[in-house]
């Protein structure tokens, strides 16, 4: 294993939406390293780390052991927190992180396989007891999925001309690295610009491979059941598509009443649970970038549970510091 290295991205952002204190029950779901996870516990709270990587979790165990009791580390995807809590007992939560996508470490392990820039094996699975690789993908789904995946995760433009080509190839003899992979993507689509043209499809392998939306759209869903008055949902994401999930999804649970033209007056929104915390997506602000330009597409969202129906118990009840909106920036892609 190397030596695990991640920035955490949006920290004091993140900490602040969170509002960590003693005696607050707070779930990173997406642990890596460890770093959001070290400054919620450092704020008191008491803190359910996850992260469905074992290595990622095994050098966060070591760095979060000072704390204690108060932090408690699974090995779990973060679709499944609700049955994480259910095991210790815990009847509602005041508040869930999630940073989602891969970290620093997992992209820079040539042996995960993540990244086109070194060679390793096409894996890419986050959880290595998982069946499903990249390998698997690339070499035995049909052409048309593969192409449907490079666009619709990757934003590919030449996803059916790669997928052609791919399939071409392991009719002769099945890809088995990440570098036979990158070179045959730009054998079809030549390096034009900044980005390798592979980037976009690892990418998208990578989101199948570890079904990324399915877990971010499950876990949201389940988060205001979850969630006492209060307690805070905090995501940040680096994808546009996982961005757009969260935006809806906090503005389908946030709107009080919902309005059709066909009805003759609005109606009350049965979701109406939480209330935004962020009208933009809050963005890193130049000094971050500047020393983490890894951080450059990460966008975070924020929302409060509201008293109400399918409400747990009341919980904390601490006072909350709000950060300020200086980090928020128009975003240009709205
Ligand atoms: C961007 S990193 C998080 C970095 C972390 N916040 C820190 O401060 O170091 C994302 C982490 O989430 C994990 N992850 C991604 N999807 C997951 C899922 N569905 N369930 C559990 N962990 C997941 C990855 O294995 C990775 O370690």
């Amino acid at each position: 294993m190397n030596t695990f290295q991640h920035v955490p991205v949006l920290l004091p952002e993140a900490v602040a939406w969170m509002a960590p204190a003693p005696g607050r029950r707070l779930v990173d779901g997406t642990t890596g390293g460890g770093g959001h996870s070290e400054a919620l516990l450092e704020r008191g709270a008491t803190v359910l780390s996850l992260d469905r990587d074992g290595d990622a979790l095994a050098a966060a165990g070591t760095r979060l052991a000072p704390f204690g009791a108060r932090s408690i580390l699974r090995r779990s995807d973060y679709r499944e927190f609700p049955q994480r809590l259910q095991e210790l007992g815990w009847d509602g939560i005041d508040g869930l992180l999630l940073d989602v996508g891969v970290s620093s470490w997992q992209i820079d392990a040539p042996g995960r396989g993540f990244s086109f820039q070194q060679d390793g094996p096409l894996d890419m699975r986050m959880d290595d007891r998982a069946g499903l690789t990249a390998a698997v993908v690339v070499n035995e789904w049909p052409e048309g999925e593969l192409a449907q995946a490079f666009f619709r995760y990757g934003e590919e433009p030449r996803a059916r001309r790669i997928a052609a080509a791919i399939v071409q190839r392991r009719d002769r003899q099945p890809l088995r690295t990440t570098a036979e992979l990158a070179a045959l993507v730009e054998e079809v689509s030549p390096r034009r610009g900044r980005l390798h043209p592979a980037t976009k499809v690892f990418q998208a392998l990578r989101m199948v491979v570890n079904d990324e939306l399915g877990a971010l759209e499950a876990a949201l869903e389940a988060a205001p059941g979850w969630l006492r008055p209060g307690g805070r949902l905090v995501v940040i994401s680096f994808h546009s598509l996982e961005d757009r999930l969260v935006k809806r999804f906090l503005r389908r649970c946030s709107s009080a009443e919902l309005d059709r033209p066909e009805w003759p007056a609005p109606r009350p929104n049965p979701d109406h649970s939480l209330r935004l915390l962020t009208r933009r997506p809050v963005v890193p602000g130049e000094q971050e970038l500047a020393g983490n330009p890894r951080a450059r597409s990460a966008r975070l969202r924020a929302a409060e549970r509201l008293a109400g129906p399918g409400a747990r118990p009341v919980g904390g009840g601490d006072e909350l510091n709000q950060p300020s909106t200086d980090g928020e920036r128009e975003d240009p892609e709205r």
